[in-house]
């Protein structure tokens, strides 16, 4: 099947699952149930869900299971998004083309929403069927999410993004602070899916961590690009520049060399794909990440 189709059917099958999962919830018609529902459909790729499925199909984990570590993988996603874009963060007006949460609604909304997204995160890993989960397994998961989005993971790297404005960094410091505020995530995302499967190998983990540590640190670059080129062209149509000061590679190096720095990541992440290819069939992992490529190209 070509890639396309399976990833449609996994972002079909995604928002599908979450639709249902947040029209359960009790006052449907409040703000914020409006504003979780905005922001959760208002058309992200859904790339950690489909890294979910793509790693869980190599380890043969039932659809339901990862049905279950998606949606919680996405909700901990737009909650991190409507943070990120308040006026006391990054200050965006605008999210995927829209205007941001709380521009819609507004600062406490949308603070909540985000809030109540990352306990529902929590819930649902801890409530839902998973089929060939046992309970132990589960609190590894829960435990693995956890740690990856808090002090040491994504929450530390989003501080360490923030306080970049106000100093010099090298290289080396933009790594840590991608990692922590976009890797670990889309770590975490994969390291999930395998923590639901039956294999325990630790080589096996550890590849895994490097292809998404890999993946995860190309990825920030090229949405740098992407915000560079959204921002010279509101420059050049005179229309209010975002202005951010924070570092990112762009600011430290230049496009080109950032774009190398993209190639190589991708070129680590697939020996890692080779390694992997030895003893499973990685093909849908191979062509998600082939298609992740594509955003920048
Ligand atoms: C954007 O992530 C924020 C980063 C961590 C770079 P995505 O580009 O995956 O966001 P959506 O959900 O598809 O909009
Ligand atoms: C977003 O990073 C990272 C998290 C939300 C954890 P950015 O601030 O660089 O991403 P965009 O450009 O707002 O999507
Ligand atoms: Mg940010
Ligand atoms: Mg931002």
């Amino acid at each position: 099947m070509d890639f396309l189709n399976q990833y449609n059917i996994y972002k079909n099958r995604i928002n599908q699952k979450l639709s249902y999962t947040l029209n359960k919830l009790p006052f449907q018609e409040s703000n914020l149930l409006q504003a979780m529902k905005y922001s959760i459909f208002s058309g992200g790729k859904r790339l950690r869900a489909c890294l979910v499925y793509a790693t869980g199909d190599i380890f043969k984990v039932n659809m339901i299971t990862l049905d279950t570590i998606s949606i919680a993988v996405e909700c901990i996603h737009a909650y991190s998004l409507i943070h990120d874009d308040l006026p006391c963060m990054d200050n965006d007006n605008f999210r995927r083309g829209k205007i941001s949460c709380h521009i819609k609604y507004n600062e406490s909304i949308s603070l909540l929403s985000g809030d109540a997204l990352q306990s529902l995160a929590f819930y649902i890993l801890s409530k839902n069927f998973m089929p060939g989960v046992c309970d132990s397994k589960r609190v590894k998961m829960i435990s693995e999410l956890s740690d990856s989005i808090g002090a040491s993971g994504m929450c530390m790297g989003q501080i360490l993004d923030l306080e970049s404005e106000k100093k010099e960094i090298n290289l080396c410091d933009l790594e840590t602070i991608n990692l922590y505020k976009t890797a670990f995530l889309i770590r975490s995302s994969v390291r999930l899916a395998y923590l639901s499967s039956n294999n325990t190998s630790k080589s096996v983990l550890s590849i895994l961590d490097r292809f998404s540590n890999s993946i995860g640190l190309a990825f920030q670059i090229q949405d740098d690009i992407l915000d560079f080129k959204k921002d010279t062209k509101k420059v050049q149509s005179h229309q209010k520049y975002n202005g951010k000061l924070k570092k990112n590679y762009l600011s430290i190096l230049d496009l080109k060399k950032s774009k190398n720095k993209i190639k190589e990541l991708y070129e680590q992440a697939f020996l890692m794909l080779d390694v992997l290819k030895k003893d499973f069939n990685i093909n849908k992992l191979e062509k998600l990440t082939q298609f992740i490529i594509k955003r920048i190209e």
